[in-house]
This record gives C-alpha cells, sequence and structure tokens, in this order.
C-alpha cells in the first residue's frame, strides 16, 4: 500500500511529499528502501526552510510527546532531536540513565513501558548494546522508537544526514565514489552511512588499519541480502583499501570517522603517530581525489589525528552543514512517524 503524507499547508512549506508507506520506528537504514531515503530527504529540504525562517516553529507535533533516552553522551543527536521536537511544537523530554531509576537497576524493558504508561509518542534512544532500540520497538505497542546509536551497530539518523549533506552537493549520489576512513570496525555511523551509499547507487570505499576493518567485508560481505529491502545484493559495491592514498584516488567524497578509543579493548594500530602518518585525512591526500571533492566528519572529531585542522575547517569541509541537517532529518523523520496524516492512493 502506498501512502501519502500530507503536509499541514499553514504548517509546513511545500506541498504533499510521498513517502512509500509509513514506518512505525526508525531503527537502521537497511530496511529502508532506496525511495523511502529519497522522500526522506526531500522532507528534511522542506524542513531547512522551517529552520531559515526568523520564527522557527510550526505546529506540526503539538500534542505530542518525545522522550530522549541516552544511556551513552552525545552533543549533536540529543541536542537536534530535542531541537527538531521542540520547531515542530511536541513536548521534549530529556532523560539521562545517570539522573533516572535506570540507577536504581531498573531495566530497558520496564524503563520503556514506564515511559509508554506515561502516553508518551517517541522515544529516541540512545544504548551501548547493539540491538537495545530493536528490543524496546518489538515490546513496546504504543510508542515508536527511533535507533540514536546502538553499540558498534547503528546510527541511522546520522546515516540519513550524511546522504542529505553529499546530495546537496553531488546532486546525484549514484556512480560517485565515497571513501569512508578510520576505525570502521567499532562505527555504527560506518554501517548505516555504508546502507544509505549503497542503496543511493554509489560505489563505497573503506579504508584504514586492517585491523580495524570488519571480517564480513575482508571476507566478502556484510549483512544478508535478504534483508537488504529491495536490493539485491547491496554490498557488491563496497570494497576494501587498507591503502588511504590508492583508495582516495578520484573520490568524490571523504568521510573520516572518529577513532573510538573507549570501544578499542587492546590496541588496533602501533601508535597515534603512526595512525595519522597513515590513515589521516589530510590536505595532501584530498590532493589525490576529485579536484571539487568534498569532506565530512560525523563528530565528534579528534581533530589533527582523523583529519588536519586545516581540512576540517577549510572550504572542502561539510562537517558544519552536517549538523544543520542533522536537525532537518530529525525534524523530517519525527514527521513522518507521528505527525503525518497518511492517505491510501
Ligand atoms: N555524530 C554523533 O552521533 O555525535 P554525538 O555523539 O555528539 O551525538
Amino acid at each position: 500500500m502506498a501512502t501519502t503524507v500530507v503536509n499541514d499547508a499553514e504548517a509546513l512549506p511545500g506541498t504533499a511529499i510521498p513517502v512509500p508507506g509509513l514506518r512505525r520506528h526508525v531503527l537502521d537504514l537497511d530496511d529502508f528502501t532506496a525511495d523511502e531515503i529519497t522522500a526522506t530527504l526531500d522532507n528534511a529540504a522542506a524542513m531547512r526552510d522551517v529552520l531559515e525562517r526568523d520564527v522557527k516553529k510550526v505546529p506540526a507535533l503539538r500534542g505530542r510527546v518525545i522522550v530522549t533516552l541516552f544511556y551513552e553522551a552525545s552533543t549533536r543527536t540529543r541536542i537536534s532531536f530535542e531541537e527538531a521536537g521542540k520547531i515542530l511544537s511536541a513536548d521534549v523530554i530529556n532523560m539521562t540513565a545517570s539522573a533516572s531509576s535506570i540507577e536504581k537497576g531498573e531495566s530497558l524493558l520496564n524503563t520503556g513501558l514506564t515511559l509508554q504508561a506515561m502516553g508518551v509518542d517517541v522515544i529516541v534512544v540512545r544504548h551501548p548494546h547493539a540491538g537495545a532500540p530493536h528490543f524496546l520497538a518489538r515490546n513496546l505497542k504504543n510508542v515508536a522508537v527511533i535507533n540514536a546509536g546502538d553499540g558498534a551497530h547503528a546510527h541511522p539518523t546520522q546515516g540519513l544526514l550524511d546522504l542529505c549533506t553529499a546530495r546537496d552537493h553531488l546532486s546525484e549520489l549514484a556512480g560517485r565514489k565515497i571513501v569512508i576512513v578510520g576505525d570502521v570496525l567499532h562505527s555504527r555511523v560506518a554501517r548505516s552511512a555504508v546502507w544509505g551509499f549503497v542503496k543511493a547507487g554509489s560505489q563505497v570505499v573503506l579504508s584504514g588499519p586492517p585491523t580495524l576493518m570488519p571480517d564480513p567485508f575482508t571476507q566478502g560481505g556484510w549483512g544478508s541480502a535478504a534483508s537488504s529491502n529491495g536490493v539485491a545484493n547491496p554490498l557488491a559495491n563496497v570494497s576494501v583499501e587498507p591503502d588511504l592514498d590508492a583508495a582516495i584516488d578520484d573520490a568524490d567524497l571523504v568521510m573520516a570517522l572518529r577513532l573510538q578509543s573507549e570501544r578499542q579493548q587492546r590496541g588496533f594500530f602501533p601508535s597515534l603517530r603512526e595512525y595519522i602518518r597513515r590513515w589521516q585525512v589530510n590536505d595532501a591526500r584530498m590532493a589525490r581525489a576529485k579536484p571539487d571533492a568534498l569532506l565530512m566528519h560525523p563528530g565528534p572529531m579528534n581533530e589533527g589525528i582523523e583529519v588536519s585542522s586545516s581540512l576540517a575547517h577549510g572550504e572542502r569541509s561539510l562537517i558544519e552543514e552536517q549538523v544543520t541537517n542533522g536537525v532537518a532529518i530529525r525534524m523530517a523523520l519525527l514527521y513522518q512517524l507521528v505527525g503525518a496524516a497518511a492517505v491510501e492512493d
């Protein structure tokens, strides 16, 4: 059944924005179709118009309650969800594990059931364990769950904002060469970005220390084709090239990843100096990419390690645009989950 999202004409810019099928939860990008990704990016563009108004307030989610439930630290994701919800007129409640009954041992399930009993419409959850948002989604009947990052598994809203930023500058993502470099092994950002870019038809090259490449990739796959929602072999367009100088040749866009020292249980490379020498994205390396190639980083950055300061703050950098688009994408997703009216074609 195809559905159409109908905008409140007074609340939001633009006319009806078609979304192929309204979903209940946002858990990863593996179950998004290419059409749904495109529709979400189009909705985010409409939301960006709201962000550019003098008065950033529309009534689209009036009467809705959103809880951000974060078991891990965050600046960008938590604050942008709060800002997105407030601009859309939802009531947003921020809950941190350390200041709640989670400290007394309350389980994730009982925390979720408690919030559901209070009439919460959306739980935005970040959790150190992969699968925690999926567990909540399976067990809560009346709440939409959005994954704001689960362990090293997925960060779908980051993936969408990365796609949104890349599409703004590259127009067409199909056929583009996207290089993702660094600690892929521990990166939920990389996993969701890979799903997004391959569904958009890009070629993805992963680079970094071989010890920080996930085994499934080096063994020829990552996830099952069955979970790819309409894409026959979604990872056929993903390759691994540990030599960054070779990987970056002719790239359209380079995304540097944060070294996730909090998730690294052992030494994965000889020293930071060696890492910088071989895998830092800097001006000299970017000179091997296409002349107008762009830089992204999901943040927070270890500036001077994964990426040089001059590049991070230079004209090729889209890092701050990624942050702005993070608000627009989260507005679009909140609206699609609980603000949109669905009508059958
Ligand atoms: N990119 C990202 O998830 O940043 P935060 O940890 O600040 O939310």
